[in-house]
């Protein structure tokens, strides 16, 4: 019995030392384990860490800082929200205009000076003139001053192309609106630019503007370029667009931005929202493409060179709409 007896202690003794043992690897494997996923966690948010930063990194090269100057939804009235800039050597090509030529530069935003009645007055004559034809990209344009209007890839003269017909289109209350209203705008850029208003001219092109998010079909549509005014269109002292529809229920896309070299600034078009700017270098800009609805707006542009100047439009003779 005695060696049974002994070979049970050992058999025991050798099952608790085997389950110690067990005990031990489990333990040990236990915090083995526990200090790999410590290990995996680091790696986790030292990896996420280096992701973010890099992520940073490249989209603070890639992606622009844009600052809204003014957005949609503010109402920027009685006086115009001014923001000076450095003139540009663009005017020391050209003949200087005392009292006009600008010597202080900058941009501004009203909505204070055209109400938003008239705008939508604007805006009707504006689809109404644009209905007789239209380009077949998605930007349209008529300047009732030359009589310009997109058709198709081309433009046609309404006085010449229509005639008789633009009774039932326009009315002479239209035309004196418009007139009303550029006079208006002439102000508010000479009060702001400290200029005599006698001594600046429209000039040319000054027209309305149709958009829709239609792709361009020729040239004539690709608005959406970053361009200088006055040097695409030498004569452009001052520039001002005088919006028509609002940007996010009427449209998307389509903001107006000032290219900084540090940063885009953005203008959120308002219906009847004036914004002018002195037409140089130190005003480059550009429109978004618009990616949905329809965007109306006037671009009305003036010069200090009387030779430049082009007069308001009146409807032709015999046309008493
Ligand atoms: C301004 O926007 C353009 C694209 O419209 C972009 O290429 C440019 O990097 C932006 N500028 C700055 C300084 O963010
Ligand atoms: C843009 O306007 C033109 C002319 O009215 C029209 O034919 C076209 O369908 C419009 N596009 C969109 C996307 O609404």
């Amino acid at each position: 019995m005695a060696p049974v007896r002994q070979r049970n202690a050992k058999g025991a003794n050798a099952a608790e030392i085997e389950k110690k043992i067990k005990r031990g690897n489990a333990l040990r494997q236990g915090s083995s384990w526990r200090g790999s996923r410590l290990l995996v966690a680091l790696l986790l948010v030292a990896l996420s860490a280096c992701g973010t930063a890099t992520w940073l990194y490249v989209t603070s090269l890639d992606s622009d800082i844009t600052e809204t100057l003014v957005s949609q939804g503010e109402l920027v009235s009685p006086q115009p929200r001014v923001y000076s800039v450095q003139c540009s050597e663009d005017y020391d090509n050209y003949k200087r205009y005392p009292g006009c030529t600008p010597q202080k530069c900058g941009r501004a935003v009203t909505d204070g000076v055209v109400t938003r009645e008239e705008a939508q007055t604007l805006r009707r004559l504006a689809e109404r003139g644009l209905a007789l034809a239209g380009s077949e990209g998605g930007a349209s344009i008529l300047d009732l001053h030359s009589g310009a209007l997109s058709m198709g890839k081309q433009f046609v003269n309404i006085y010449r192309y229509f005639g008789e017909q633009l009774k039932d289109v326009f009315t002479q209350e239209d035309f004196q609106l418009y007139r009303d209203v550029r006079g208006r705008i002439q102000e508010v850029i000479a009060q702001t630019f400290g200029l005599d208003p006698a001594l600046m001219y429209l000039t040319k092109p000054t027209f309305f503007s149709r958009i829709n998010s239609t792709a361009a079909k020729t040239q004539h549509d690709e608005y959406w370029h970053p361009h200088i005014d006055k040097v695409t269109y030498g004569s452009f002292d001052y520039t001002s667009l005088l919006y028509l529809s609002d940007y996010g229920s009427d449209f998307t896309g389509g903001r107006f931005v000032f290219m900084d070299q540090n940063g885009n600034r953005t203008v959120e078009p308002r219906a009847g929202r004036v914004s002018f700017f002195s037409s140089g270098s130190e005003n480059l800009h550009r429109v978004e493409k618009v990616t949905w609805g329809t965007r109306y707006a006037i671009t009305v542009s003036f010069t200090c060179d009387p030779e430049h100047a082009i007069s308001d439009p009146a409807l032709p003779r015999g046309i008493h709409g």
